[in-house]
Formats: structure tokens, sequence, C-alpha cells
């Protein structure tokens, strides 16, 4: 029998990707079992898919925890190994020229409930942890307590838009309102910033004359529901591997990323097997 990986997902609403990865792994189309649902309120609704599963759920309510950061003046304690400074320096969710007060208390609140997902769900019991729908970015201290082996990411996010388009929470909305004419969405490992981390996968669509913004967010989940799956099995195969690349631009000036480079199944990397 081939081997699982052991699959966790956050969500905050509906959870229809939950519900395809669900579905994919029950019939065999990845090799994965989904072993718990953690959502950041009680009122998603994608919990109840998990329970009807019988997949073990747990709910951080991060509102309820900012409140309480909030009317404690900011003092809230933080976890005991939270590093401040450390999770600042290491942050791309704000610019550098962001209040650092604001900046502060956001990753010390937002760390406070990172500690409760890492205490209901501990690192070591997944393999891969699958961001569906999840609407609140993680910080530096939670990514790296989940990514223990920096070449190996294991934090994955779907997003409603061809990045690095239009990220944020409304990505077929900013989509459409530009005018655009293809849209899409992306499945990318989890960095430091937000929805800049890099590309497993995407799926681009023509926007039609006539399309409703309803229509086109219909169009990208049907998308998105088939583009998570596959991503979650080239992650079980072992086919994803990171690559720290460096260009030099016109002008000199030089271009570091890291990018995602697909193994063919018999091992080497599509762009060395010469297909797309
Ligand atoms: C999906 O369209 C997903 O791409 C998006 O939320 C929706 C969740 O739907 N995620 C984000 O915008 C993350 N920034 P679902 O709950 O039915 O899976």
């Amino acid at each position: 029998m081939k081997k699982k990986i052991r699959v966790g997902a956050l969500i905050s609403g509906g959870g229809t990707n939950l519900q395809a990865i669900i579905d994919a792994s029950r019939t065999g189309a990845i090799d994965a079992d989904m072993v718990f649902v953690g959502a950041d309120n009680p009122a998603a609704k994608g919990l109840e898919r998990a329970r009807r599963h019988g997949i073990s759920e747990f709910v951080v309510d991060y509102a309820a925890v900012i409140r309480a950061s909030r009317q404690d003046g900011g003092k809230v304690r933080p976890p005991g190994d939270f590093q401040l400074e450390d999770v600042r320096a290491k942050q791309a969710i704000f610019p550098p020229s962001a209040d650092r007060k604001t900046v502060d208390a956001y990753l010390t609140s937002r760390a406070v409930a990172e500690a409760l997902l890492l205490k209901a769900m501990p690192p070591g019991s997944f393999d891969l942890l699958v961001l569906a729908g999840f609407m609140r970015n993680l910080t530096p201290y939670f990514i790296d307590r989940v990514n223990t082996d920096r070449a190996r990411p294991r934090i994955m996010n779907i997003h409603p838009a061809l990045l690095p388009a239009f990220p944020g929470t409304d990505g077929y909305g900013d989509t459409f309102r530009y005018g655009c004419k293809v849209a899409g969405c992306t499945v990318h490992f989890v960095d430091y910033g937000e929805d800049s981390g890099p590309i497993i996968g995407q799926r681009a669509f023509a926007v039609h004359e006539d399309d409703t913004l309803e229509a086109v967010r219909q169009r990208g989940l049907e998308q998105e529901w088939q583009l998570y799956p596959e991503c979650i099995q080239l992650f079980a195969q072992g086919r994803l591997k990171t690559e720290r690349m460096r260009y030099e631009r016109p002008g000199g000036r030089a271009y570091e990323r890291t990018i995602v480079k697909i193994r063919s199944e018999s091992g080497s990397s599509r762009s060395e097997a010469g297909s797309s």
C-alpha cells in the first residue's frame, strides 16, 4: 500500500476547498489523509464538513484573542518562546516604514493565537498544513515552528488570483474590478510575506464580456478544487523542490528569489525534462 501523508487544514469559511481535498483523499486520488481541521472562528461552516467525515476539529478564536489583547492595552502576555525582535526582523507583511507600535501589537497578538494553534496541532502530528480559505496571515513565530527544515517548507496556501497580482483578501474581486481579461488561482508555499511565497501551481481562465463577479468567483473555485489536490499530490510524491535563484537584471542589479521546481516522476525537474 502507498504511504500517505498526514494533512492538516486551517479554514475560516465555507470550506469548499477543504471538501475537495477530503474527497480526493477519500477516493484515493491523492496519497493523503486529512488528520485535523482548525478554524479561526467558531462560525466557520467548513467545520461541519470535518464533523461529517469524522475528522478532528478545533477552533482558535482569533477575534477573541485580538479583542483581549486590545483591552489589555497591548500588554497581553506573549508565549514564553516568542522573541519579538526576531519575529519583527523576519516579517514581511508590513513595510519597514510601518509604525513600530502597530507592528509589535499585531505580531504579539497573532503569536498568542498561533501558540494556541500549535498546541492544538503539534507540528509533529502532520506532514503538510494546507490553508484552505484561512483569512489570517501567519507570522514567522508560527512558520518557523512548522518549517523546522528551511529547505522543506510544508505550509501551502491557495489564493484566488494569479499571483503576484492581487494579493490580499479579495483576489477575484480585485481581478474583476481591474478589468483583467484573464483571472486565475495560485497555490504557493507560505513565506513571511502576504501571498508572496514560492509558487507551486496556477490555473488561468478567460473573463468574458458579460461575466459578473459571482460567475468569475464560481469558475475560479471550480479551478481551485482541481488545482489544490494536484499540488498536494506533488508534495505527497516528494516532487516539490525549492531552489534559491539569482539573476542579473538589465543594468546589473541582482534579483534573488526562492522558486519551486517540480521533479518529474522519474526524479528530474520539469524544466530539466523539457516539459512545462
Ligand atoms: C477561496 O476562493 C480561496 O482561494 C480564498 O478564499 C476562498 C475560500 O473558499 N482564499 C483567500 O482569499 C486567502 N487569501 P472555501 O472556504 O469555499 O474553500
